[in-house]
């Protein structure tokens, strides 16, 4: 059966979000199938924890969250591109046959639909959490700090006493055929290597021999450079940092993270600080930064913190536009009194943080410095993309 019938409840323009219908024009209507595999939320799910979408330009009038994958048939959602839609263009519902097809995967050198991607229930990044992981951005079809983060892949790896399977020109071959394949121009490559399937369970690790599993999938972000919420800003709650002792290792053991998230979620803020010994030590899947009297102030690195990508550049940046920067300690006390908050990452790049806690920052809105690093960081790494 088709994932979706044709007929006139797939052919609806966008329903209208915020505060009224807002029309597009006629040529401009994208088509939406109203049922699976597309989610359609109203707009005033945008920010609200959800994974969300911008359509930039104004014209969205609704988010339209994949529900179960970015593309279809290796096609963007149309709704998705709203905004960037020059002429209409017919969408048609898939066949049996393409609603079979999924997004292209990559599972040990293979280009597979998702649905036959499989791994083994022994695998030791299922049973183990022995795995560790690197998640790339792509703005224009180009990969976001590409050799950073195959530099801390490999430093991962090595913490971890798992074997590198490829070279870099093959993990970089691997994720470009991966962008064309599904059509990503805007949108993440996730990357993940497990020691592999070490047979029964077991503590001690499988034979030096057992292949790693690689497995890499890409996800569709269109406008993610124009995130709305770096309008807003982000609002955290603190929790307690009961994480392991090796964050510098960009494990899957993200049990905790997720954990923290869906408290923050809760409590009905975007994202969680996490405190230890009375220090921030950074969000759950993010640096974290202040602004204090003209400084930058984030946590030196060392085993506490990921040692992210987004920050080494952001942090050369602040460097090179004469920006004051300290990368020390700072308690929850400080920050909810600095002038600035905000948080880096390589799906978030740079976003402002306007509460901790009870507590708004500065002005409670996004601040300058947090505004101007993110322009900065945007237009360098979009230049060195590869
Ligand atoms: N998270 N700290 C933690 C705990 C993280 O999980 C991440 C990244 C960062 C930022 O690192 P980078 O700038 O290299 O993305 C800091 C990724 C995006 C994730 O797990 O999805």
């Amino acid at each position: 059966m088709p994932a979706f019938a044709a007929g006139a409840a797939n052919e609806q323009a966008p329903a209208a979000g915020g505060s009224g219908p807002v029309s597009l024009p006629p040529e401009r209507v994208p088509r939406l199938p109203r049922a699976p595999p597309w989610e359609c939320l109203p707009r005033d799910h945008i920010g609200r924890g959800v994974d969300h979408f911008c359509l930039t330009g104004g014209q969205a009038v609704n988010l339209c969250i994949p529900k179960m994958r970015d593309t279809w048939n290796g096609e963007r959602h149309p709704a998705l591109d709203a905004s960037r839609v020059v002429a209409h263009h017919r969408v048609t519902p898939p066949s049996a046959h393409e609603a079979a097809m999924t997004r292209t995967v990559y599972l040990n050198g293979d280009y597979i639909p998702e649905t036959e991607a499989k791994v083994s229930i022994f695998d030791r990044g299922f049973v183990m959490g022995d795995a560790i992981y690197e998640v790339t951005a792509v703005l224009d079809g180009k990969l976001i700090d590409f050799p950073g983060h195959m530099a801390r892949l490999k430093r991962s790896l090595g913490e971890f006493s798992i074997r590198n399977p490829l070279d870099d020109d093959a993990y970089l071959a691997a994720h470009r055929k991966l962008l064309e394949l599904n059509g990503i121009t805007d949108g993440m490559v996730y990357l993940q290597i497990s020691r592999g399937n070490g047979g029964d369970r077991d503590f001690v690790f499988p034979p030096e021999d057992t292949p790693p599993t690689v497995v890499m999938f890409t996800w569709n972000k269109p406008g993610m450079a124009d995130n709305p919420l770096t309008q807003t800003g982000i609002r955290v709650i603190t929790l307690p940092d009961i994480r392991w002792k090796r964050r510098d290792i960009k494990s899957v053991m993200l049990a905790y993270p997720s954990m923290a998230k869906m408290q923050a979620k809760a409590a009905g803020r975007d994202d969680a600080w996490l405190v230890e010994d009375g220090f921030v030590t950074e969000g759950t899947s993010n640096n974290a930064y202040i602004v204090a009297n003209g400084t930058i102030v984030t946590r030196a690195l060392s085993h506490d913190i990921l040692h992210g990508i987004t920050r080494a550049a952001v942090l050369r940046f602040a460097d090179e536009a004469q920006m004051k920067v300290e990368e020390r300690n700072f308690t929850v006390a400080e920050a909810q009194a600095a002038d600035e908050a905000f948080i880096t990452s390589s799906s978030m790049f740079v976003m402002p943080v306007v509460q901790i806690d009870d507590a708004e920052i500065g002005t409670g809105k996004p601040g300058p410095v947090a505004a101007r690093l993110r322009e900065i960081y945007l237009e360098e790494s979009r230049k060195s993309a590869i």
